[in-house]
């Protein structure tokens, strides 16, 4: 018996995890284990020998339970400590940094335009930039075969022989807005419409999609004068500097007069300065509303007339924040994103009442 305990309770305190205990309960105290066998031998002894070696056999077998018990919750203790020594979490070591995009520039000048304009009394209006020939040209009295249908460098969309839908063309300005508009308001009416528009053209200034943003008002009694009016008060506030503008006489099929407009800058030392200087920049397009025009948006023209301007959203945004190259814009690249893109927090700058 003495062997017996020496044996089990020296291996089970070697014993290195709980595989190897249960193998050693098993053969100990198992049904079939080295105490339960020399348990049975108790019959075959005398009353005197079994009284004395019946109690001694039911202690080794509580010892050596005991022993493999506390082994186990050693075992046990020791894995714990392992997992916490080695699984350990410096809690005041900073996050992780989650990479934030940033908000484009033609997206931030949006806004900015925008903004600006809801302040004069404007509100958003949109279309497709599908659109169909008769809003891209024939409602703003561009008919078949005027050239400029030609000049703006129409992508057409594609049609099969037999095809009777009418044609489809990727917009090439966001002038079909206004006829859209005024379908859907009526007069008197004041509309911004920015988006994208198409044209196949490339290079350092031109993309084949590129951003413009509508206006137009139409009320009984507008002029030139509050085009005018209108368009120095955005440019103050856009560029938060007071800006002379130049209207140039010029020719747009969808109104008329029409004007082209230039702002006030300098390029001394070869720097762009917006609102100095004698030079001048062309920035957008503009005049008094056809009254074609305004019949095909379904508004008489013998009792409403308007104002309409088109601007380069993508143009003045390089003029704003000093970026050089328009292609740029549209490469996706990680870097020019991080540079030029403004923070989602960012407010847009606004000067008001310059
Ligand atoms: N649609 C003209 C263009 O794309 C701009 C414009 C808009 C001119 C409104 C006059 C009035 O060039």
């Amino acid at each position: 018996m003495e062997e017996l305990r020496a044996k089990y309770i020296e291996a089970i305190s070697q014993a290195a995890d709980e595989a190897t205990l249960e193998v050693l309960r098993v053969q100990a105290v198992g049904k079939k284990g080295e105490v339960s066998l020399a348990m049975r031998e108790l019959g075959r002894m005398t009353p005197e020998e079994r009284q004395i070696a019946g109690p001694r056999l039911n202690a080794l077998k509580d010892e050596i339970n005991s022993a493999l018990a506390a082994k186990k919750e050693a075992l046990a203790d020791a894995a714990l400590d392992e997992r916490l020594r080695t699984e350990w979490l410096d809690v005041t070591l900073p996050g992780r940094r989650r990479p934030a995009g940033t908000v484009h520039p033609v997206s931030q000048v949006t806004e900015e335009i925008t903004a600006i304009f809801a302040d004069m009394g404007f509100s958003v209006a949109e279309g497709p930039q599908i659109e169909t020939d008769w809003y891209n040209f024939d409602a703003l009295n561009i008919p078949p075969e005027h050239p400029t249908r030609t000049e703006m460098d129409t992508f057409y969309m594609h049609r099969e022989p037999g095809d009777n839908r009418p044609p489809h063309v990727l917009r090439t300005h966001t002038s079909p807005v206004q006829i859209r508009a005024m379908q859907a308001q009526g007069a008197p009416i004041r509309v911004i419409a920015p988006g994208r528009v198409y044209r196949a053209d490339y290079d350092q200034t031109h993309t084949p999609m590129f951003h413009q943003l509508e206006g137009l008002a139409v009320d009984r009694d507008l002029s030139m004068a509050n085009l005018k009016w209108c368009l120095e008060e955005f440019f103050a506030a856009f560029f938060g500097v007071a800006v002379k503008t130049r209207f140039r006489a010029s020719h747009f099929p969808f109104t008329e007069p029409s004007a082209e407009v230039d702002i006030q800058c300098s390029w001394e030392g070869g720097q762009l300065r917006i609102g100095e200087g004698d030079g001048w920049m062309e920035v957008l397009g503009s005049g008094m509303v056809h009254p074609k025009v305004l019949q095909a948006g379904d508004i008489d023209p013998d009792q409403w007339q308007g104002f309409a301007f088109g601007i380069g959203i993508d143009r003045i945004a390089m003029l704003k924040y000093g970026m050089p190259d328009l292609r740029a814009f549209f490469d996706s690249d990680l870097r020019w994103l991080r540079h030029f893109g403004f923070s989602a927090l960012q407010v847009p700058t606004l000067q008001g009442g310059i």
